[in-house]
């Protein structure tokens, strides 16, 4: 038994708020909720958090976890440690790997790691082409079979229309959707930035917004052809959120995620050539910042992702040209994310909990993301004053390519408890 004493609870998904205790059985489970809860057990643990917010375990959907084949960039275990100690407790990992997940083995294979790793939820996004070419569709209801929560092909877009289209078809029996990486390969070319007045001062190949738009633009389309549930992964222009919003509008099963560097961060800081600012969709100017902003308000947009992309240091010590897109994200995008939208009044912290639990838990039909008698005991505690300054070189993961490096920033993970037993205490994994 665990009993957390005292502690204010945020629980946007079923409107629970103020200050009370949580109960936690010995099978991972909510027992209780509610005002002076004890308990005659004699070994029970409790936790007094009076004066920290609780809130349910938090939900990564896009995570690249890079097991099998890249562990020098990351593997299962630093990458779920580096949850962890983020305050996630589930998360979603990409399928592009050596094998990349295509088959029902590979699923299997990651699940089975993580499962011993023993330190939260991690479910498997399944490739929808195999080997992610965009030629012939994967294996996907064997890995349906296996438990994914989705497919995608992501760090691109599937090319060609009709295999899409069969795609999206296909997976409309399994009721999953599909997480779109939407960039045209033919309008990205090489560009490694966004296309705009700051890639024209610097001299750096661009990649125009409309990229990313005429392929959400497209795979809207194909889902009002075929009635499936096509998920905007990492959007990040004004135009594709009107396109969402229009689809959103029309009833279409279209969801979406933004990422926290989308909604912090522009593309001035390409400026100073950090290959840590090197990201795909690119970062963009304020005003496709400003719109993102825009739809998290008015719930347009329905979770924040980080796409913790890591690299090892020597791939990003190269050119802005030749480094790899992607930047980590798990160990920093709460605190970012309070600093920059809580802090400053832009969304209230029950909002932004939102987009973090019950959100993204929605989109992929997870049992996660609330705070319910009966629900399992995933459990992140905050204490949203503590400020500290960001340091990757003390991060879990083994990427190091952090663009937030130096930031002051407020809000602090105290507790992460998933199933019931703390899996981090203090930024230290147990
Ligand atoms: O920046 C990115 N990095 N964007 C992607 O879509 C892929 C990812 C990666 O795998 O490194
Ligand atoms: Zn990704």
């Amino acid at each position: 038994m665990m009993l957390l004493k005292g502690g204010d609870i945020i629980d946007p998904s079923g409107g629970l708020s103020g200050v009370a205790d949580i109960l936690i059985n010995e099978e991972g489970f909510i027992e209780n909720i509610g005002q002076d809860i004890e308990t005659d057990e004699e070994d029970a643990l409790i936790i007094d958090v009076s004066g920290l917010k609780v809130m349910p375990g938090l939900v990564d959907m896009h995570v690249h976890l890079r097991e099998p084949g890249y562990e020098y960039k990351e593997n299962i275990d630093t990458g779920l440690k580096a949850a962890a100690a983020g305050g996630f407790t589930t998360i979603v990992c990409m399928p592009n790997t050596s094998p990349v997940v295509d088959t029902r083995s590979t699923v299997r294979f990651i699940k089975e790691r993580a499962g011993a790793a023993g330190l939260g939820n991690l479910y498997v996004a399944g490739a929808a082409s195999k080997g992610l070419e965009g030629r012939d569709m994967a294996e996907i209801g064997d890995m349906v079979a296996e438990g994914i929560v989705a497919v995608t092909d992501d760090g691109k877009s599937i090319a060609d229309a009709s295999l899409m289209r069969r795609v999206l078809e296909y997976i409309k029996m399994f009721d999953i959707p599909f997480m779109v990486h939407a960039e045209s390969p033919e309008l990205a070319g090489a560009g490694v930035m966004h296309e705009g007045l700051v890639a024209t001062t610097i001299g750096m190949p661009g990649i125009p917004a409309q990229a990313e738009s005429v392929i959400v633009a497209r795979d809207i389309e194909l889902a009002e052809l075929t009635g499936s549930r096509v998920h905007i992964t990492h959007l990040s222009t004004e135009s594709s959120l009107d396109y969402v919003r229009r689809a959103k509008a029309k009833g279409l099963k279209v969801t979406c995620d933004v990422t926290p560097h989308h909604l912090t961060m522009t593309d001035d800081a390409v400026m100073g050539f950090d290959t840590n600012t090197k990201v795909n969709p690119p970062l963009r100017p304020q005003r496709h910042v400003d719109a993102v902003i825009k739809g998290l308000q008015e719930g347009v947009i329905d979770a924040i992702a980080s796409d913790h992309a890591p690299h090892a240091v020597h791939e990003k010590e190269s050119s802005y040209i030749e480094a790899p897109f992607g930047m980590i994200g798990l160990e920093t995008s709460l605190a970012v994310l309070i600093t920059r939208l809580v802090r400053t009044g832009i969304l209230t912290l029950e909002q932004l909990v939102a987009k973090l639990t019950i959100g993204p838990a929605d989109v992929l039909g997870l049992d996660a993301g609330r705070l319910e008698v009966g629900a399992p005991a995933d459990i992140t505690v905050v204490d949203p004053d503590v400020m500290w300054t960001i340091d990757p070189n003390i991060f879990y993961s083994l990427g190091r390519n952090c663009p937030y490096a130096g930031w002051e920033v407020g809000g602090k993970v105290k507790y992460t408890i998933a199933g019931g037993k703390i899996i981090a205490k203090n930024g230290v994994v147990e």
